[in-house]
């Protein structure tokens, strides 16, 4: 037996007469671009995620950069957000214009520091994008004193904690905006790229879907110079015959979830994931802290385990900011996090006879 680190073949299988209606629905339909799926969609997406509007995109990248610039993000403003994080949260700062300001992670959540927030706002800043990592919601609470206090705008970055709550919140309801990513392996996934921006901000989200329309609402009215970012139809639909689906699978992640815990929280130098009080998380990434993570994976591989390091590097240290020279010792929790984490394989389908597998072979290691 091996154990993956997804399976998107199984989830498919599990519910493949709804996915090939969807599909060979658009496809009678020939409603590719645009269309009755991706509004369908962008309705039922909204209702799940407790917001007014869902501005539905190419990917989750995008949905990042439509939002900074919906919100007039300029050159000379500075924007903060996590040090361990995948790039595109930082990268899209750049795009939209405006200069990245990295702060460390808390040390235990993998999410942003509030603390570091505080100390990183200059009288440029403008805004911050908390990341939820993994699945486990930044302290929003704090996060969003702090922005109230100095008038910033918070975009929270949900691409990988689809219906994670925080103090019984969902996420995504926090800020003036908030992204999702539908990459195929996320907790919903499209059979491609696909994203989405959501927000209670009618103008906003106006906005938004003009930057993501070439600038216009209706077609050749173009208002502003836009981009081309559409969720096609296809994906529309299969991410709608998905949707009724992920409370349930959200559910069994954490049910995995607590299954490692038992197994997994007695070994010596092993850290489980640690979910603080009152942040529900929806374990996208079930990742671990080890000392000695590099032989611990090779280990896993040769048994026929697969396992991720989310991410190797943090973005800081990434050649892409070789031109702010930051250094190690500026993000101590984010650095050091990114030499000993693991992440394990983490499905709604995966089973107990896997997990055991897991535990095991992280035992005779
Ligand atoms: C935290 C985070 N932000 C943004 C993105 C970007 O999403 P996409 O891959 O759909 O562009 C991802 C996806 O990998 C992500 O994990």
């Amino acid at each position: 037996m091996s154990v993956p680190f997804a399976d998107l073949q199984l989830q498919y299988q599990n519910i493949k007469s709804e996915i090939d209606e969807a599909i060979a629905a658009v496809i009678r339909g020939n409603a590719f671009i645009r269309g009755p799926y991706v509004d369908a969609f962008e309705r039922d997406f909204a209702n799940v995620a407790s917001v007014k509007h869902c501005v539905s995109c190419a990917n989750g990248t995008d949905a990042l950069y439509l939002a900074m610039a919906a919100l007039k993000v300029k050159p000379g403003d500075e924007v903060i957000t996590s040090a361990h994080s995948w790039i595109s949260t930082s990268a899209m700062i750049t795009h939209a214009g405006a200069t990245v300001k990295f702060c460390d992670t808390d040390g235990a959540t993998f999410t942003i520091d509030p603390a570091g927030i505080e100390a990183a706002i200059t009288s440029r800043t403008v805004g911050i994008i908390p990341v939820h990592l993994y699945g486990q919601p930044a302290d929003m609470d704090a996060i969003m004193a702090i922005a109230k206090k100095r008038g910033l705008w918070v975009i929270e970055d949900c691409a990988q904690a689809h219906l994670a709550r925080y103090k019984g919140q969902m996420v995504g309801t926090f800020g003036a905006a908030a992204t999702y990513s539908f990459y195929p392996g996320k907790n919903l996934g499209a059979m491609g790229d696909a994203g989405a921006v959501v927000t209670n901000d009618a103008a906003l989200a106006d906005h938004m879907t003009m930057l993501a329309r070439h600038g216009g609402l209706v077609k050749h009215q173009h208002n502003i110079e836009g981009i081309n970012s559409r969720l096609d139809g296809m994906q529309a639909a299969i991410l709608s015959a998905k949707l009724p689906h992920l409370s349930y699978w959200t559910k069994a992640r954490q049910s995995a979830a607590i299954f490692y815990d038992h197994g997994l929280n007695q070994i010596e130098d092993l850290v489980v994931p640690q979910a603080a009080p009152d942040r529900e998380h929806v374990y996208h990434l079930y990742t671990i802290r080890h000392p000695r993570r590099d032989a611990l994976a090779a280990h896993l591989n040769a048994n026929g385990i697969q396992t991720a390091v989310n991410y190797p590097t943090a973005l800081p240290l990434l050649p892409a900011y070789k031109r702010f020279d930051h250094s190690a010792m500026q993000f101590p929790n984010a650095c050091h996090d990114q030499d000993s984490i693991l992440s394990l394989p983490m499905y709604a389908e995966i089973t107990k006879e896997q997990q055991d597998m897991v535990i095991d072979c992280i035992r005779s290691f």
